[in-house]
């Protein structure tokens, strides 16, 4: 049972939360693919290792053409993964450990296949049918306007019409219109749906997607993702969003214990966040500038200080996250090998020593690599496709997890299953068996940071201790925590010493504290 207990309202300001993504975590029928019994069999993992909280992504019917983000029927489970029986199961098993769960929910687009977008496909230009999208006649030939998917190429596509429809993603996930009243009348019955059914709250996908500027105007950049982190574009981060979220927060604060949500929202920087968890918003949104941050002392300060200044305005926890299923996993962004692993091992003390909370991604607790030579005949991401097969998406992260040394997948799925993407030779003695026992090993790593993490005081402010430039050291309430990313530092300890990511000579409380390595002490 999770030490806060089911019944803490105030669980998810300091928790950690494990990212599932279900088509890779576990395998229960042996069809290759993860599925939601696989996921209750392998609960166990997330309890030792000592998380309060899962969050699995879509596992809604879907024809798969972006991993489930292209949800066709938004009240049932996809047969590859289960049934609603199965989900049901899946949050008792998850509460009976003390552990909640949060699922997906994918409100700025369906799949081509749901049954809105194939009524709309059959009805007339300015019906209430296509009222639901954003379809729009052409400009001479060409799309409505400049605007470019996230997967490549233009984000509209013609209809045997002539009128175009919206799509920021593929073109089998049309953009719905949240300015029609119906669109959002559906949404908030999904969530309660869900709701019903016993979740514990939400992950919004595109959450800054979802209100267009008035009119369509051009973006007028040619690189328009690339851009993306610096200037706003049209179809990004508009005002029109946030009484949305006020809506649903109030759905979320209907149910007891009120139920959360956490939004996926890229934004300029840690301020344009912060407005989406304001008091009547939601409750966190993923810190990306985190995630994106360059393995320094100087770039990773700037993020934290820039992310405790923004959220505490708003009374919201802020939130800490280096992995996903969207990006490279940090192992490999930090160095890759040997030296991406140390960091990683730092990063985590780093990570769980901060003020909030906490999204880990499976595999990043046994240093899952990024596999970066999948053969392209593996490759299912659309961005593969789209990019006209010169990016490689983001299969390499998605790579099924290790669970046993021995095995066709290596416990992934039965004896003899073969898992949709292939799992690299080597990844036998990353696997959670391998692992286990090991107190070298990154796993117990995680399990012994994630115990004492539990003592920490929550709520406290984050005071940042005096160091040179290539030191991070801080005090997080009854935490002490210092990262050494240049040459070996001597680092004052005022407490005892809890952990540290290597091995560190200590006298009285002078510790040496190697290149990238850090370090827990307790402060009394
Ligand atoms: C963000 C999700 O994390 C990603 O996997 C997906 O492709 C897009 N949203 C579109 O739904």
């Amino acid at each position: 049972m999770s030490p806060t207990g089911v019944t803490d309202p105030r669980w998810w300001r300091h928790a950690v939360i494990y990212q599932v993504y279900v088509r890779s975590f576990a395998d229960g029928d042996g069809d290759g693919i993860g599925d939601l019994p696989g996921i209750r069999s392998r609960l166990d993992h997330l309890a030792r290792l000592g998380v309060d909280a899962l969050w699995i992504t879509p596992f809604y019917p879907s024809p798969m053409a972006d991993g489930g983000y292209d949800v066709a029927d938004y009240r049932d489970v996809d047969p590859t993964f289960g049934t609603l029986d199965d989900a049901r199961g899946l949050v008792a098993d998850a509460h009976a450990l003390g552990l909640r769960v949060i699922v997906d929910i994918v409100p700025n687009h369906t799949s081509a296949a749901h049954p809105w977008f194939q009524q709309a496909l059959t009805a007339a230009p300015g019906s209430p049918e296509r009222g639901r999208y954003l379809f729009r006649p052409g400009r001479g030939d060409g799309p409505p306007n400049d605007w470019e998917s996230v997967f490549g190429g233009p984000a509209w596509t013609r209809v045997e019409d002539g009128e175009w429809y919206l799509h920021l993603f593929d073109s089998s996930q049309p953009d719905v219109d949240w300015s029609t009243p119906e669109v959002r009348t559906e949404y908030l019955a999904v969530l309660r749906f869900w709701l019903d059914l016993g979740v514990d709250g939400f992950r919004i996908d595109v959450a800054h997607g979802l209100v267009k500027a008035e009119g369509l105007p051009d973006a007028g950049d040619s690189d328009q993702h690339g851009v993306a982190d610096t200037q706003r574009l049209p179809y990004f981060d508009q005002e029109g969003v946030h009484e949305i979220y006020r809506s649903w927060r109030a759905v979320l604060d209907s149910y007891s214990p009120p139920r959360v949500a956490v939004a996926e929202a890229w934004t300029r920087d840690a301020a344009r966040t912060a407005r989406y968890v304001r008091p009547d918003e939601l409750h966190q949104a993923f810190n990306f500038h985190y995630l994106r941050a360059d393995w320094s002392a100087a770039g990773l300060r700037a993020v934290i200080v820039d992310t405790l200044a923004a959220t505490s305005p708003v009374g919201a926890p802020a939130t800490w996250v280096l992995s996903n299923h969207d990006v490279q996993r940090h192992v490999t962004r930090y160095g890759d090998g040997p030296l991406g692993l140390r960091r990683a091992r730092a990063a985590l003390l780093l990570t769980l020593a901060l003020p909030g909370s906490v999204y880990l991604y499976q595999g990043e607790e046994l240093g899952l690599p990024e596999v970066l030579d999948l053969p392209e005949s593996a490759l299912q991401d659309p961005i593969w496709r789209r990019s006209g097969f010169t990016e490689r998406g983001r299969d390499g992260c998605r790579v099924p997890i290790p669970w046993t040394r021995e095995g066709s997948a290596l416990g992934f799925g039965p004896t003899g299953s073969r898992p949709w993407l292939p799992q690299p030779e080597g990844w036998s003695d990353l696997s959670v068996q391998a692992q286990t026992g090991d107190p070298a090993s990154l796993l117990e790593l995680y399990r012994t940071a994630l115990r004492l993490r539990r003592d920490v005081t929550p709520e406290a402010d984050l005071e940042w201790l005096e160091s040179g430039p290539e030191l991070l050291v801080f005090r997080h309430g009854n935490l002490g925590c210092a990262v050494n990313f240049g040459a070996t530092a001597q680092v004052t300890v005022s407490g005892p010493l809890l952990l540290t990511s290597e091995q560190c000579e200590v006298d009285g409380v002078k510790l040496l504290l190697p290149q990238d390595t850090a370090a827990w002490w307790s402060i009394p």
